[in-house]
């Protein structure tokens, strides 16, 4: 195995699940299979494709990218195999897409679960046959590509809902791999938050340590966004705390077991907090004459007296 102790390109995992996953990858990267990839938001789907890449016999290639989510119809079409002149209104040139520019490298398509049922025949293609056709052209382009995919998504469901091609699926699965959510290894969270405190700690804060009681709420969490989630998590406590060691304060509420303040909550308080100053300020200058302090404030004294009981401000003594 070329993976030494817990790091694996980019990847660190203490878990025996996630060993085994990188030793699928080295084996994996050998061949041409196509690959899917299916793991929840944050859990690093990008990460397994790269490495796919780099350990295999296309390294010194290209590896391209898109995500199936962001691009749509023609414009999604034209990305992945080019469009000759005159295709469409504003192709005024023939481009290159995608795959034509990946020969003999991989092309990686992100949440291929998003791609348009018009074009998953087009794709079913370039994987059958190695070949496509640009967008508005009749000539047959031939290529070698790699296919890496990837999805949040059960491809199985989207097939049964009449939204991907069941013999598409096959194709693109033909190994495939799953990566475990963060929760179902919590001996990772430990280990991702040292790492994370180590490459991000700037100068500004640096962090050497983790609170027990910090640590015991990471483990505890669900992690809906993954590693990528843990890793804002200690970005934000380098950005906003002090100290060595990160603790409990460091943490979002949603991990100290409070429900998050809502965000207009939260602008609520601080206006009334302002607001609750300026009238303590304004009566204090009035020396406790609430027409002064009304004159003062700019308001009328009915106004005064409706603020002072909203936000439950004492008056006397
Ligand atoms: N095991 C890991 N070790 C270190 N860093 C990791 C690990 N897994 C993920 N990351 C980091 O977490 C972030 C998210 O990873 P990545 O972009 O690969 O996730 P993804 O599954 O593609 O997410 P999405 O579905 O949102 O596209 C990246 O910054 C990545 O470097
Ligand atoms: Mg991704």
């Amino acid at each position: 195995m070329q993976h030494v102790g817990d790091e694996f390109h980019g990847m660190l995992s203490a878990s025996p699940v996630m060993h085994r996953l990188f030793t699928t990858i080295e084996r994996a990267a050998r061949s041409d299979a196509a690959v899917l990839v299916r793991g929840e938001t944050g859990s690093g789907k990008e990460l397994v494709a790269r490495a796919l890449h780099d350990l295999s016999p296309r390294a010194g290639r290209p590896f391209l990218a898109v995500n199936c989510a962001t691009l749509t119809g023609d414009l999604l079409a034209s990305e992945l195999f080019g469009h000759v002149r005159g295709a469409f209104t504003g192709a005024v040139r023939d481009r290159k897409g995608l795959f034509a520019r990946a020969d003999g490298g991989t092309v990686f398509l992100d949440e291929i679960g998003e791609l348009p049922l018009d074009i998953q025949p087009r794709l079913l293609r370039v994987l059958q046959e190695k070949r496509f056709s640009p967008v508005g052209g009749s000539e047959s382009i031939r290529v070698d590509v790699r296919l890496i995919s990837a999805t949040h998504r059960a491809l199985r469901r989207e097939v049964q809902a009449g939204r991907f091609r069941a013999d598409l699926m096959f194709r693109i699965r033909v190994a495939p791999l799953f990566i475990p959510p963060l929760r179902e290894r919590p001996e990772d969270v430990e280990l991702l938050v040292r790492h994370f405190m180590r490459v991000l700690s700037d100068g500004a804060r640096d962090l050497h340590d983790v609170a027990p009681d910090a640590l015991a709420a990471m483990q505890a969490y669900p992690w809906p966004g993954n590693v990528r989630e843990l890793r804002n998590i200690v970005e934000s406590a380098l950005a906003l705390g002090e100290g060595p060691v990160l603790t409990l304060d460091d943490l979002p509420p949603e991990l100290r077991g409070e429900p998050p303040p809502t965000e207009v909550d939260a602008l609520d308080a601080t206006l009334a907090q302002r607001e609750r100053a300026e009238l303590i300020d304004a009566l204090g200058r009035a020396r406790g004459n609430r027409t002064r302090a009304a004159e003062l404030l700019g308001i009328s004294r009915t106004t005064l007296w409706r603020k002072l009981r909203e936000l439950a401000i004492d008056t006397r003594g």
